[in-house]
């Protein structure tokens, strides 16, 4: 039986850092709604990086915490909604960067559930036998394709990379991964950005930002969230104190506080980073897993469950023992 691990992890943000305050010159917004209605006190944005650049440096870190050479990676997946070119994807331009083999690369769009969708593939890849070990990524710039003109989205994001390489292994440590979707309601949260309709006669595309029906979308991922968490315990037979913690997306630490209430799990065992970073959509789970293991707060054989939702509309969730 083949199982995977997590052998290293890194991240990373971009140095630019824009507080609550610093927004008040672009909207009409204060530290004080922001701050009360989602945790977020600041957050990191790009001015010339790039995904793939940010993408870079927390594979960097990752490949080095796991003590690895690039050349023993053989499938990269980055997740990201923000890639800087149509075609090639990031992981093409980071597996260039990177001095990889000629190894299978290729991007996948699931929105701020982007991570799980990539840690899901690659896990089923390396469990089949055909892969050893993974680069696994989620890089986004999505203050990129922010409306600085509104308040109800710009306050929100921030840019980052988390990254983390997982290979094949006898004892099981990534023992679940689940993910889904519902098109049907894509209207919720929305970035229409696909070429030009009839180019012919509109020669001029316009960029859209975007869109978000943010009450809408808080109840979807007050429900989901604990919905998933369930649903992992119930598939691996364990109880919610068989956990030691939850490391959700970081998109609105109200949304964490509801779903650690509902779930009657203590506040202090969901990891927050949102103060510093807000929502960084696929980047927030590989940002918050590094850190929570750098900073000591994951430890060896400890078990968690990791969970996002977002875009699309998207979920996913992995139960992992460290
Ligand atoms: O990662 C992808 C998933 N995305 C999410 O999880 C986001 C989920 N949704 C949310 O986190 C929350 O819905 C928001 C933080 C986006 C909004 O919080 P809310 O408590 O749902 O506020 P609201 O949208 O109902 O707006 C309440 C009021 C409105 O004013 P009126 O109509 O009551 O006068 C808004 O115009 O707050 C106003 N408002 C703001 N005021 C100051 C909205 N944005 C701002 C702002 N500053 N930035």
């Amino acid at each position: 039986m083949i199982y995977t691990k997590i052998i290293g992890t890194g991240s990373y943000v971009p140095k630019k850092m824009m507080t609550n305050d610093d927004l008040k010159e672009f909207v009409d917004t204060n530290d004080e709604w922001i701050y009360s209605r989602t945790g977020i006190k600041e957050r990191h944005i790009v001015t010339d990086e790039e995904t793939v650049d940010l993408a870079e440096k927390a594979s960097l870190i990752a490949i080095e915490d796991a003590g690895i050479k690039p050349e023993d990676i053989d499938l990269v997946i980055v997740a990201t909604v923000t890639p800087d070119n149509y075609f090639p994807g990031v992981s093409q331009l980071l597996q260039a960067r990177l001095n990889l083999r000629e190894v299978m690369t290729f991007d996948v769009n699931a929105a701020c559930s982007g991570f799980l969708y990539v840690l899901n593939i690659a896990d089923k890849m390396i469990k089949s036998g055909a892969y050893d070990t993974a680069l696994i990524i989620g890089a986004e710039t999505l203050t990129r394709l922010t409306d600085w003109r509104d308040r109800n989205t710009c306050v929100l994001f921030g840019d980052a990379a988390g990254a983390m390489i997982i290979t094949k292994s006898d004892t099981n440590n990534i023992k679940d991964v689940i993910c889904g979707s519902r098109g049907d309601v894509d209207d919720l949260l929305i970035c229409k950005n696909v070429g030009i309709k009839d180019p012919v006669v509109n020669a001029v595309g316009m960029q859209d930002h975007i869109h978000m029906k943010g009450s809408e979308v808080f109840k979807f991922a007050t429900r989901i969230l604990p919905k998933t968490v369930n649903d992992l315990l119930d598939r691996n037979n364990m109880v919610l104190d068989d956990l030691d913690y939850i490391v959700a997306h970081q998109a609105n630490e109200r949304i964490i506080s509801k779903a650690a209430k509902d779930l009657k799990f203590s506040m202090d065992k969901m990891f927050l980073n949102i103060s510093h970073y807000g929502n960084t959509s696929a980047a927030s789970v590989p940002l918050a897993i590094d850190q929570a293991i750098k900073s000591n707060y994951l430890k060896k054989g400890d078990k968690f469950i990791t969970v996002a939702f977002g875009g699309g509309l998207t979920w996913g969730g992995a139960l992992i023992e460290l």
